[in-house]
């Protein structure tokens, strides 16, 4: 990047502009700053529950009492609606049959169009060609890409509800 060839009152200057303007923005009416917690507290707990246990198939996978039990007081506000929505840390398990029908299986390490990678159990890294294997993944977190074309916005706030409501 080419240096700019500024003075220190032109910098003054500008950081005066922008902490101006930031002020403006701020003392807007209506101006938000983030997503509060009491922001994500307009669903229905109870029709939560019903579309966990039901249309949404949560409870498939989760269980209120086992691996969501007090979910809420681990995971607070924007960040929870997130976990819910986008779980990050979730490993998928991916076996790959190679030419000779030997089987390998591992944890998903990498997989784009043309690479299939996996750890395997005794932790070393494995990758090959897509065009050169056959594979199949086991990946139930996918479950939640495919929710995110069905969730109507009440559904996510109802789910919400009734995720804190678990103790
Ligand atoms: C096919 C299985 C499956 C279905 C269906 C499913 N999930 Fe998940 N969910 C997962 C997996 C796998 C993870 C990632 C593992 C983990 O973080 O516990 C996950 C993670 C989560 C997390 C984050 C948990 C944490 O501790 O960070 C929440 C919250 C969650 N799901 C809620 C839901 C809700 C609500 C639904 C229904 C609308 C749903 N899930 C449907 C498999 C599923």
């Amino acid at each position: 990047m080419p240096h700019f060839d500024v003075t220190a009152q032109q910098i003054a200057g500008l950081a005066a502009f922008i902490h101006t303007q930031r002020n403006l923005a701020l003392a807007q009416k209506g101006g938000r700053r983030g997503v509060d917690v009491s922001d994500l507290q307009t669903g229905n707990a109870e029709a939560g529950k019903q579309y966990f246990d039901g249309a949404g198939g949560c409870a498939t996978c989760h269980s209120p009492t086992g691996d969501l039990a007090g979910i809420a007081s681990r995971h607070k506000g924007l960040e929870l609606e997130m976990r819910m929505l986008y779980p990050g840390r979730a490993k998928s398990e991916v076996t790959v049959t190679l030419a000779s029908g030997q089987a390998i299986t591992g944890t998903l390490a990498y997989r784009d169009e043309f690479t299939i990678a996996l750890t395997d159990a005794t932790g070393v890294y494995r990758s090959w060609r897509t065009s050169d294997v056959q594979y199949k993944l086991d990946a139930p977190v996918d479950a939640h890409v495919d929710l995110l074309s069905k969730y109507t916005d009440d559904d996510i706030h109802n789910l919400m509800a009734y995720l804190q409501t678990l103790p």
